[in-house]
């Protein structure tokens, strides 16, 4: 590895997706028979990672398998992707499970069971804080304990490597994470909760954000593309590239791990949101979360096409 390839290092969750293909999601109370199921791997922290293997950027991951269920297929998947695997470790009972519901409409809703995420206490990853250490960037997102993303937070910011922090699925975060995270990526919902549920408009969701203690926040919207950010100046809508969507689940995940790759590579914080929405927009115009993920190639072309090409 290179002085300028240092690993990205993504602390996070692997899950099994069990997805379940349905006319519309469900309301409370409501039964629905659905068109089409599959399993197949998922979690946010893996999602990131995979997406960043699939660049070709080096990346390990730190985490839990649990020892019955997938473990072994979860951990042969991320190697498969380029992800290092030496910092995951195996554990009893079950690895994470995503239970999803993904509409025709290209929506979707996820119930996570933690099974192993859930045991990746702040110990797990002291065991792994030389890796951190070393780490060109640390990405985190909110499915691991939250007192075990906060000692990633802090170890990171010790050793001064920047750290991206999905804080999905919103949590109360306690004042010392927002401080040590260089970059938030929230969501619509997920920005609302950390604003005390007000629905601002993003100029301002944004600033408020900001002022919790980070250098950058993006707010990931969907289709509407997303807007950026930066303490001391720099804010800009990134507008979404025009695709077909037939499964959201992990786009989001793609744009961080793209993101990550691209701020490595030298890009200005800008273009690489504008190359993260690339590889976001083309990892929703097929099935699955992990599987979803593009390759390098594939983000160049459309990232190299613009954002006005017609609906395909
Ligand atoms: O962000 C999408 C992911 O959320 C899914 O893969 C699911 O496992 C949950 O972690």
């Amino acid at each position: 590895m290179s002085a300028t390839r240092k690993p990205i290092v993504v602390v996070g969750s692997i899950n099994m997706d069990l997805v379940a293909r349905s006319p519309r999601i469900p309301e409370p109370g409501e039964t629905l028979i659905g068109t089409d199921f599959s399993q197949t791997p998922g979690g946010k922290g893996a999602n990131q990672a995979v997406a960043v293997g699939r660049l070709g950027y080096p990346v390990e991951m730190v985490g839990l398998v649990g020892e019955q269920g997938y473990a072994d297929l979860l951990l042969e998947y991320l190697k498969a992707a380029g992800g290092g695997i030496e910092g995951m470790g195996r554990v009893q009972g079950p690895s994470g499970i995503g239970f999803i519901v993904l509409a025709a409409d290209a929506t979707n809703a996820i119930v996570v069971m933690p099974g192993s995420n859930g045991k990746v206490t702040p110990a797990v990853v002291d065991a792994q804080a030389e890796r951190i250490r070393n780490a060109g960037m640390v990405l985190c997102q909110l499915e691991l304990p939250l007192e075990t993303v906060v000692r990633v937070s802090e170890i990171a910011k010790e050793a001064g490597v920047p750290l991206m922090l999905d804080p999905a699925p919103a949590a109360k975060m306690p004042d010392l994470l927002w401080k040590n995270t260089n970059w938030v990526t929230p969501n619509e919902t997920e920005a609302a909760f950390y604003l005390s549920g007000e629905d601002l408009e993003p100029e301002q969701a944004a600033k408020q954000l900001l002022a919790k203690g980070v250098d950058g926040v993006i707010l990931k919207r969907g289709a509407e593309g997303s807007y950026l950010l930066k303490a001391g100046g720099g804010a800009e809508w990134i507008p979404p590239y025009q695709v077909k969507a037939v499964d959201t689940v992990g786009a989001g995940d793609s744009f961080n791990g793209a993101f990550a790759v691209a701020l490595m590579e030298g890009k200005d914080p800008v273009t690489a949101a504008k190359f993260a929405s690339a590889a976001a927009a083309v990892s929703v115009t097929r099935p699955g979360a992990a599987d979803a993920m593009p390759t390098r190639d594939e983000v160049e072309a459309l990232f190299s096409a613009g954002t006005n090409q017609p609906k395909k």
